[in-house]
């Protein structure tokens, strides 16, 4: 049966639980947070909310570490608030997807409590180890966050493995019960009415037999003995076969290191095991890989990861479009300006809101949120930056190691939402779990609710053309000028309907280009962040052009 697949019209908010909004006075942001805002999410123009964990968790990433995966945590309000949120998502007509970490648990979870003192039939879903005979390490693997990726477990007498913190153990996907246990999971939330989910890491479920070592820079070489491992698409196809195929649902699959070539691999729409994929290119125009190897923002880096996207899966794959989200730093200081703050968060938008796919918004994204910029390591929370800023660049200066971290840290965009100007900017009445950015007065939601020019309004006029026009969803994707170190220039073609795109990415005036055949004459502009058009492109001026027949 030829599936509806609904998400190629809608528009996601990703809502990262503890920084959305506290509805209970504790700090922390809750389902009872979310409750109050749904309206406005809605009023945004989104249909769809992927929820980051809300497992009972002990936080050490931030509920990316999952003790129970059927069940909500009771600082989040627990299932009850869930069965509210998800009836109140249902009765707006929207749709709610939740995070599926299942490349590992908790070191608190009780598959791991058990397993670590051999009881069976856990013994073994997690990968374990004896020391070597030279008291080696199994192999020479790094962790994602935290050193080396095996920890010695006292109680078991062996290694375990974690490819992230040591308090997140990966799960031995090679076992079939812990496989039927993924299933369980899924069926768990399918039957209670949930529409998807965001697989996290799901790409490094199925480890190279053997653990064989690394290569001196495995991220250079796509780290091969776990990303894409040998049974990777066997047991996701297992995994759609069995449940995915039986309900009415769409996957979305975290992919570190992935080009559409083999992203086709999983996506593809006769053949692949998986509808979207959460790619990293469009994070990597200044940087290299990662955050932490930070360079000069490249236009063109952009731009080319945006249009190889959008080429390569056209017709077979379906895209899944973001700038933001709660592993990378405020995309606006990063690819837009500070300086032109208003025009370039609203050329952002427009960047990507027009291309082909499902968009996906980051919360505070539609504000124009920025980097939070403590003046103290120490009060930084996350693992990964926590790690990276006591073992790198050390012989810097306090000052430009912590600037580093800045740029780096995934905190830089944890903050919470800043929602109105008084105390704690509106997210809680109660002290915050965690530091507002201080720059709350001047970048709120209230505020620009009441300013027609405001990025927020933007974002939701943006969002209404894009959802108002068919070429968005089915025209032909083109960029023109694609040397331009300036402008960023695509359109959308179908037979009726043409969109032509143009954004400018400098602080200063440059010449506006019309590519060729497009007759502006009988051109609409429907789209623009500065109130009149002239024949040059005033610094991060963006405009969307529409013919009609
Ligand atoms: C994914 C998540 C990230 C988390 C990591 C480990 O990359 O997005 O937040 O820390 O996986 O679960
Ligand atoms: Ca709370």
């Amino acid at each position: 049966m030829e599936r509806n697949r609904w998400y190629k019209d809608m528009v996601f908010y990703q809502i990262w639980p503890r920084s959305f909004k506290d509805g209970n006075g504790d700090g922390m942001g809750d389902l009872w947070g979310v409750l109050e805002k749904l309206d406005y999410i809605k009023s945004l123009g989104c249909d769809g909310i992927w929820f980051s964990p809300i497992y009972p968790s002990p936080g050490a990433d931030c509920g990316y570490d999952i003790a129970n995966y059927m069940d909500i945590a009771p600082e989040f309000g627990g299932m009850e608030a869930f069965r509210q949120v998800l009836e109140g998502v249902h009765t707006r007509g929207m749709k709610l997807i939740m995070d599926l970490v299942v490349n590992h648990t908790s070191d608190e979870h009780e598959w791991f409590e058990k397993s670590r003192q051999r009881v069976d039939p856990y013994t073994d879903y997690y990968i374990w180890r004896p020391a070597k005979p030279n008291g080696k390490l199994p192999n020479n693997w790094d962790s994602n966050f935290e050193g080396k990726a095996w920890t010695w477990d006292e109680v078991r007498g062996e290694y375990y493995l974690h490819l992230f913190a040591v308090k997140q153990p990966d799960l031995n996907m090679d076992n079939p019960l812990v496989r039927e246990e993924v299933k369980k999971i899924l069926r768990f939330w399918l039957d209670m009415g949930v529409d998807g989910f965001r697989e996290d890491v799901i790409t490094y479920i199925s480890k190279k037999e053997g653990l064989p070592d690394d290569h001196l820079f495995p991220i250079y070489k796509g780290m091969p003995n776990y990303n894409h491992g040998p049974h990777i698409h066997e047991y996701l196809a297992e995994f759609k076969r069995d449940v995915l195929d039986h309900y009415d649902c769409f996957t979305l699959a975290e992919a570190p290191l992935v080009w559409p070539k083999r992203a086709l691999k999983y996506i593809d729409e006769e053949k692949g095991q998986l509808d979207m994929m959460i790619q990293f290119q469009c994070q990597c125009a200044d940087c290299l890989f990662t955050d932490y190897l930070p360079t000069k923002f490249s236009l063109r880096r952009m731009k080319k990861a945006f249009s190889n996207w959008q080429y390569k899966l056209a017709g077979k794959a379906w895209n899944m479009l973001y700038l933001e989200n709660h592993d990378h730093p405020r995309i606006l200081p990063r690819y837009g300006s500070e300086r032109f703050w208003k025009e370039s968060g609203k050329t952002l938008a427009v960047s990507y809101l027009f291309q082909q796919g499902t968009p996906f918004l980051y919360q505070g994204q539609e504000i124009g949120m920025l980097n939070w910029k403590p003046e103290d390591p120490d009060m930084y929370e996350d693992v990964q930056t926590r790690y990276n800023y006591a073992h790198s660049n050390l012989k810097k200066s306090p000052e430009v190691r912590l600037q580093k971290m800045w740029r780096s840290s995934r905190d830089s965009a944890r903050t919470p939402v800043q929602w109105d100007r008084t105390e704690h900017a509106g997210f809680t009445t109660g002290e915050p779990w965690f530091y507002v950015n201080p720059n709350y007065k001047e970048i709120n939601v209230a505020d620009e609710e009441q300013d027609p020019d405001s990025i927020l309004h933007f974002y939701r006029k943006a969002i209404a053309l894009r959802k108002s026009l068919p070429v968005v969803r089915h025209g032909t994707y083109q960029e023109h000028f694609p040397l331009s170190r300036k402008q960023y220039v695509y359109s959308r073609t179908m037979k009726d309907q043409k969109l032509l795109v143009i954004c400018s990415f400098s602080e200063k005036s440059t010449k506006l280009r019309i590519p060729r055949g497009f007759d502006m004459k009988n051109a609409t502009c429907v789209l623009a962040n500065y109130p009149s058009q002239t024949d040059s492109l005033r610094p991060y001026e963006c405009r969307v052009y529409l013919w009609e027949k």
